[in-house]
């Protein structure tokens, strides 16, 4: 039987108290994920249970308790605390994904902090402008990384400690650096948890925007409350899974399902920090008899490319729960996992700013490939009008998917920016800024972003950061940044670019410019391809008019040009 049961009955029944009341919290508790993560697993008689298994690159392997998880993340805490880290300061976590990212995240909470995650391919660039907006006080980092923490620590005057987890060798530690290393430190048996409460905030996660720098979206404690019910019963985890989550904590997907979830419900998680391949996902599977597996379209398309027959190599039986999120999980990619495995990928819709999933696929519920599911049970759900934010009830019909508020995760506010927050809510609807259009049977179909927004592999890029870092770049005077199609990553970042005078376009150039925004901001925002363009379509307000360029690779009707002269 899945956790579950059954949707329908559910969605008539629902109230988040069912998750309150397992969790043992009453309104008005102190909540703290850290403690919910490590010290009430040990309580509940499971300290001696595989918390975390790692496994990284040359065969490194690393496994954890929930005892292990509970001493060190005490530690990680207590140094913090030594530190000066108090509540609400914003600790960065810049790390490969190595065991200190996950029990470090927990260490933050344990101490009130506010953990930020930040993906350690970022470039100084994306590093700068989010460290600045957090205003961070610490950030956690390991030796490889180090380099670009340096270049920035003197632009960063509220950042305080740089803490480097792994030993840094002959190299001297420079001012504000710090040394810990977690395995070896001396345990910390007790470490008293910051009383935090429902609303304190917990995690800060960075969002690209579309026309401004990224977001800082800030999530409370109560966010559990949704994390764990819905890892409850859209990836029905259960008492005896091995669940891996491959997403990276940098992104929301690794911190909500990848880190407090699981470890709240008590679950042993299976982690690795090896890169991609067919066989050694295969063979991790194998190997740890993983159960439950929460992945993405593009990693999913990915296995598809690599085709069937390396699966045959391996013993994928342990395998029971698929899921994937992100971006749009074509129908393809659905019934190809079932021929493989025997199982169909579950899609689940949510966001980083939503904090948990909220259009999914149950398990039990008979799937529509290609369909995104229905709304979890208690989140008010539906598609709205564009114009008037007023419900679309006709089925079939396109327009904005819109929530009403009030789900423990959702974001309590973008860092320092309420002017943004409070845009993204209309006629008493939360708008995601999607499009979609509802079924007769109540399912959800994902027709795209309403924004400007490259979502490459499920990680999004803004098209406006891309175009600022270029402007950077000697050679160019203009750039206008789109999506173009890609088979694995569904969309890829493209640079139109216009040169300065004197510049001239050649492969070397084209080179210099991707390497230029790989290092600046992230391999995610690198351009696969720059086409050199004399000028650029604009509005007649000067807007650049994206909309055609990406039209064009699109090979879509541009349409009328004079309703997007200035729109
Ligand atoms: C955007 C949110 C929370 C997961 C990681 C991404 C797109 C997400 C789906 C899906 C089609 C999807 C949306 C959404 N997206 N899931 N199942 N089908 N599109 O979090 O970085 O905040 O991105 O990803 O456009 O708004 P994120």
């Amino acid at each position: 039987m899945h956790n579950i049961g059954s949707y329908d009955e559910r969605a008539k029944n629902f109230s988040w108290d069912i998750s309150e009341k397992e969790l043992g919290y009453q309104p008005g508790d102190n909540i703290n994920i850290g403690w919910y993560c490590t010290d009430r697993i040990c309580d509940m008689g499971k300290a001696e249970k595989t918390a975390l298994i790692w496994e990284g690159l040359g065969g490194k392997h690393k496994q954890y308790t929930y005892n292990d998880l509970r001493l060190l993340s005490n530690t990680i805490a207590g140094f913090l605390t030594s530190l000066g880290i108090v509540a609400e300061d914003r600790v960065c976590i810049f790390l490969d994904r190595i065991p200190e990212l996950y029990i470090g995240f927990v260490g933050i909470l344990k101490t009130g902090a506010i953990a930020q995650p930040l993906f350690s391919a970022f470039g100084e660039e994306s590093l700068i402008v989010r460290l600045e907006n957090a205003e961070t006080k610490a950030i956690i980092t390991q030796k490889k990384h180090l380099g670009k923490v340096r270049k920035i620590v003197d632009k960063l005057p509220y950042l305080k400690h740089i803490i480097v987890v792994d030993d840094p060798g002959k190299a001297p530690l420079q001012q504000l650096e710090i040394a810990f290393d977690m395995d070896n430190a001396e345990r910390l048996e007790h470490y008293e948890v910051y009383p935090t409460k429902a609303e304190s905030p917990s995690v800060l996660h960075y969002t690209s925007g579309t026309t401004g720098m990224p977001k800082g979206v800030k999530h409370v404690h109560y966010s559990l409350i949704s994390q764990y019910l819905t890892a409850k019963w859209v990836l029905d985890l259960k008492e005896n899974d091995i669940y891996w989550c491959t997403a990276d904590p940098g992104w929301v997907t690794g911190t909500s399902y990848g880190i407090i979830s699981p470890w709240a419900l008590g679950v042993t998680q299976c982690v690795n920090d090896i890169g991609f391949s067919a066989d050694a996902w295969y063979s991790f599977i194998e190997k740890h008899r993983i159960s439950v597996w929460y992945s993405a379209p593009t990693a999913i398309r990915s296995l598809m490319k690599a085709g069937d027959e390396v699966i045959k190599k391996y013993d994928l039986s342990s395998l029971r729960h698929l899921a994937s999120v992100g971006e749009p999980l074509n129908a393809e990619a659905v019934i190809w996992s079932d021929k493989v495995f025997g199982l169909k990928f579950h899609d689940s819709y949510w966001q980083t700013e939503t904090g948990s999933i909220m259009i999914s696929n149950y398990p039990g519920m008979p799937i529509k490939a290609g369909s995104m599911g229905k709304p979890f049970p208690g989140v008010v759900s539906a598609v709205v009008d564009p114009e008037s934010y007023e419900e679309i009830n006709d089925t079939g019909k396109i327009g904005l998917i819109a929530f009403r508020p009030g789900w423990p995760a959702m974001m309590r506010m973008y860092w320092n920016n309420e002017q943004v927050y409070k845009a993204k809510f209309n006629n008493g609807w939360y708008i995601p800024g999607d499009r979609a259009y509802i079924d007769p049977e109540g399912y959800f179909w994902f027709v795209g972003r309403d924004d400007d927004i490259i979502n490459t592999g499920g990680h999004l890029v803004s098209p406006f950061e891309v175009e600022s870092a270029l402007l950077e770049h000697p050679a160019v005077a203009e750039s206008a940044v789109v999506s173009k199609p890609d088979f694995v990553n569904m969309e890829v970042v493209k640079a139109f670019v216009c040169l300065k005078p004197g510049y001239e376009a050649t492969p070397e150039l084209n080179l210099e410019i991707m390497n230029f925004i790989r290092k600046k901001l992230s391999p995610l925002a690198m351009p696969q391809d720059i086409e050199y363009i004399p000028n650029l379509p604009k509005t007649r307000s000067g807007k650049i008019m994206r909309r055609m360029l990406k039209a064009q690779e699109w090979g879509e009707e541009i349409g009328d040009t004079s309703t997007l002269e200035d729109d």
